[in-house]
């Protein structure tokens, strides 16, 4: 598969980098938490996080993958001043692990939300209580074969793309669906906002409540953060490597944090004012997708007639595939990009696409499993699934954020930093003092206050 390396167009770049952020993480888990932990208070402090953390630690992935045009592992290697520093390296490794078992995890629940668009079109949730549809998700979650299908016709189209090449597969592909993803969500959001009894909707979402701020959700903020712009396992230095030259490193990484967090918020009008206009539990947690919503839709269904309700829930879980989808490109594209520079100039994309799917399969398929069939297999007494989750969402990848910074921030030559920043001297980069000083101090200590607490927490 020849192509030139890299994206064509600037807005190919940030539609393919917004496609990467704005995923499951988004649509089906930042409204619930940021319910959870007292609304509009938990958004503050989140978006002091996004701005500040994420957006230091995306510029940080950038201008690794930029300068070096390589990924994470050899990004790090070429990136060190002496010998000695080499061993860095392993802080690339652990990146492509982490965004190997994330795109596992990633793969069961884009593989769910496949099976619940697939099965909106059937109309097969109409008539359903509430009681039939959670009997309905456990019933389908815990099953052996059927999820394992969805996970492999999710990871086929997602092949197919990262077969495509950047520029012919994730470029396009980006280009079209992320513009379709945002008419769908604002669809969505009209018909949720004008129910009847919305604004308690708006008031759980937006009115602050520093009551429910707790520790916890600070942490939680932080998590999401990082999750949400897809930092913290390299899979930015590799879309950084593909970041066209000229591009403003700055300007670029300000339009994929606004988008991102502008659909996340998105998200959660699509959400609230509806399931608080038909009257369900907010506080639905990771379920409320699968669980809570299809109540929903079912009660905008009218006696007879056309089943708008459930046109509707049709439109939500495209919405959720299409969003996945982008987001798992990224991550498969990390995976295959390592294995062909590994290979060394060798064009083996599409062997490597092939191995890598099948291996990410088997792992999925596994992870799958644990939830029903081989649950009796447990670590720490906990399924496999719960226990990758939470490597994935406590240990990981606050770990590789604080190895990227501190490499940044400490070891590599501050001038070269500046150099790729301001495009070798072509734009004025009055920020980069204070950059610096986020990616030197103020990041390391929150990502270390993060993991230290999560892993205490947790024991
Ligand atoms: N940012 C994605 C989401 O919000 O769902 C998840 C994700 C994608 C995380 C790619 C990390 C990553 F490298």
């Amino acid at each position: 598969m020849s192509e030139s390396k890299g994206f064509s167009s600037s807005f190919g770049a940030i539609a393919a980098a917004v496609g990467s952020a704005v995923g499951l993480g988004n649509i089906w888990r930042f409204p619930y938490i940021c319910g959870q932990y007292g609304g509009g208070a938990f958004l503050l402090v989140y978006l002091c996080f996004v701005f500040f953390i994420g957006m230091a630690l995306m510029i940080t992935e950038f201008v690794m993958g930029r300068r070096t045009g390589r990924t994470p592992i050899f990004a790090y290697e070429s990136l060190v001043q002496s010998p000695k520093q080499r061993l860095w390296r392993y802080a690339g490794l652990l990146g492509l692990v982490t965004s190997f078992l994330i795109l596992a995890l990633y793969l069961v629940i884009s593989g769910w939300t496949t099976n619940y668009f697939a099965e909106s079109l059937v109309g097969a949730h109409i008539g359903l209580d509430s009681v039939a549809i959670s009997d309905h998700f456990d019933f389908f979650s815990t099953s052996a074969l059927r999820p394992i299908v969805f996970i492999a016709v999710f990871l086929l189209i997602t092949g197919a793309v990262i077969l495509g090449g950047v520029q012919k597969g994730i470029e396009r592909v980006s280009k079209i669906l992320m513009p379709v993803l945002v008419v769908l969500l604002v669809v969505l959001c009209v018909r949720s906002a004008t129910l009847p009894g919305a604004s308690a909707g708006f008031a759980y979402l937006f009115k602050p409540d520093f009551t429910q701020l707790t520790g916890q959700g600070v942490l939680a903020a932080l998590g999401q953060a990082l999750f949400s712009l897809s930092v913290g396992m390299g899979v930015m230095i590799v879309y950084g490597s593909y970041l066209p030259k000229d591009d403003n490193l700055l300007k670029t990484s300000i339009w994929i944090t606004v988008c991102d967090t502008l659909i996340a918020i998105l998200a959660g009008i699509a959400i609230f004012p509806a399931v608080f206009a038909s009257g369900q539990d907010p506080a639905g947690g990771p379920g409320l997708v699968f669980m809570t919503l299809p109540v929903v839709f079912n009660s905008m269904n009218p006696a007879d007639g056309l089943p708008i309700g459930t046109i509707f829930e049709s439109i939500f879980f495209l919405l959720l595939v299409i969003a996945a989808l982008t987001s798992a490109i990224s991550l498969l594209e990390a995976q295959v990009a390592w294995g062909e520079e590994y290979k060394k100039g060798k064009s083996q994309r599409t062997r490597n696409t092939i191995v890598i799917c099948l291996l990410m399969l088997a792992l999925s398929a596994i992870l799958s499993l644990s939830n029903g069939v081989c649950g009796n297999f447990t670590i720490g007494g906990k399924s496999l699934f719960a226990f990758v989750d939470q490597l994935n969402s406590i240990y990981l990848p606050p770990l590789c954020s604080l190895c990227a910074v501190i490499f940044l921030g400490w070891v590599v030559d501050k001038e070269a930093i500046r150099d790729e920043l301001s495009n070798h001297g072509t734009i004025a980069i009055p920020w980069f003092k204070g950059f610096l000083f986020l990616v030197r101090f103020v990041a390391p200590l929150a990502l270390i206050i993060v993991l230290v607490t999560g892993i205490v927490n947790s024991l």
